[in-house]
């Protein structure tokens, strides 16, 4: 069978920590790849992740470059390129720099891999992923963005923490933008199938929602040199392997909703079945009254986020 060819733009920590995942799991062949100006460090990566192969005993090539031919008809593209988050920045801080970044390297990836399935990384998540869906005009289906997974582990793993239960116990479910109004559903968090509101007092898990919110600037501001990228890169890598095995996992991506839920053409973090191909269908919950206000109030935070970015950029 052929193996998957995966090409992860930005050679930096999120991006390099994809590749790990990504070889160590065999998901594919992976090219890793950073701009001229990074000299030989995508290089460099990919040789000494390589020559961990013999050691962890996976077999996938990794090829390090600063050529956009080796990436050529790549199957999934994950996008990586950017800055990161520094303390005291927000995402939006991201806005301009990254909507230059991941515009031009959009405008690659159309004409390198046209049929590839794109999965952005770089933040502001939501509306990076506008921009590359904008720009390479593939199809819906085809361009995601990576925050649902992150965030859920986050709220899954404090879950955990919390009643000092196993991870693999605990199911959670999360809606809305990669920002601070994303919408952890209390109604959808279980333990061993067991709501986890029976489990947690109501004062204690509204504690746990908020530091699902701010996990990304609890990182940032423990690391104090950048943002996360080990639960980054490995949410990423999930992704990557319900495509290239077509696994159709039940899992929350931002993705491009139109008359889903009423958002009207932005991308935001939904509940979607991810399997060959890219998205395969949108899961549409039904949300209580709380739970419909707090999402549309994450949907306005990414309508302002995008026009943010048409005003910076002049086009979306
Ligand atoms: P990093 O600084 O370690 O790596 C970024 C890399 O992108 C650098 O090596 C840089 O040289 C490269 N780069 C810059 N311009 C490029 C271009 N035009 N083409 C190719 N490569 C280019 O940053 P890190 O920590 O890897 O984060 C990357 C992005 O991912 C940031 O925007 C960060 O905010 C975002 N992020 C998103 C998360 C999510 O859940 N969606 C989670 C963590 C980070
Ligand atoms: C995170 O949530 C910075 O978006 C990044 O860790």
């Amino acid at each position: 069978m052929k193996r998957a060819k995966i090409s992860v733009i930005g050679a930096g920590n999120v991006g390099a920590t994809t590749a790990h995942w990504c070889a160590a799991a065999e998901l594919g062949d992976i090219v890793l790849l950073d701009i001229p100006e990074a000299g030989t460090m995508p290089q460099g990566k990919a040789l000494d992740l390589f020559e961990a192969s013999p050691v962890i005993g996976f077999d996938a090539t990794i090829k390090g470059t600063s050529d956009y031919g080796d990436t050529e008809r790549s199957d999934v593209v994950v996008v990586t390129a950017g800055i990161p988050r520094k303390p005291g920045m927000s995402r939006d801080d991201l806005l301009a720099t990254n909507a230059r970044i991941v515009g031009s390297v959009a405008s690659t990836i159309r004409e390198t891999s046209p049929e590839a399935v794109v999965i952005v990384v770089s933040n502001p998540l939501d509306a990076m992923a506008q921009r590359v869906y904008q720009t390479t005009g593939f199809p819906r289906e085809r361009v995601l963005g990576q925050a649902g997974v992150l965030d859920t582990a986050r709220f899954r793993a404090f879950i955990a923490m919390e009643l000092d239960v196993s991870v693999n116990d605990v199911a959670a479910m999360l809606l809305g933008g990669h920002g601070d109004t994303m919408v952890p559903l209390l109604s959808c968090a279980s333990v061993g199938g067991v709501p986890v509101t029976q489990l947690i007092e109501p004062k204690r898990l509204a504690e746990i929602v908020q530091r699902t919110r701010d996990g990304g600037a609890e990182i940032v501001s423990l690391l104090k040199t950048g943002s996360a990228y080990y639960a980054p890169a490995a949410a990423t890598a999930q992704m990557v392997e319900a495509i290239v095995r077509d696994q159709r996992r039940f899992l929350p991506c931002a993705v491009y909703c139109d008359k889903e839920y009423g958002v009207g053409g932005y991308f935001v973090g939904v509940p979607i079945i991810l399997g060959g191909g890219g998205v395969r269908r949108i899961v549409e919950l039904t949300l209580d009254d709380e739970e419909r206000a707090a999402f549309q109030k994450s949907v306005g935070a990414v309508k302002e986020l995008v026009s943010a970015m048409s005003a910076l950029t002049g086009k979306v």
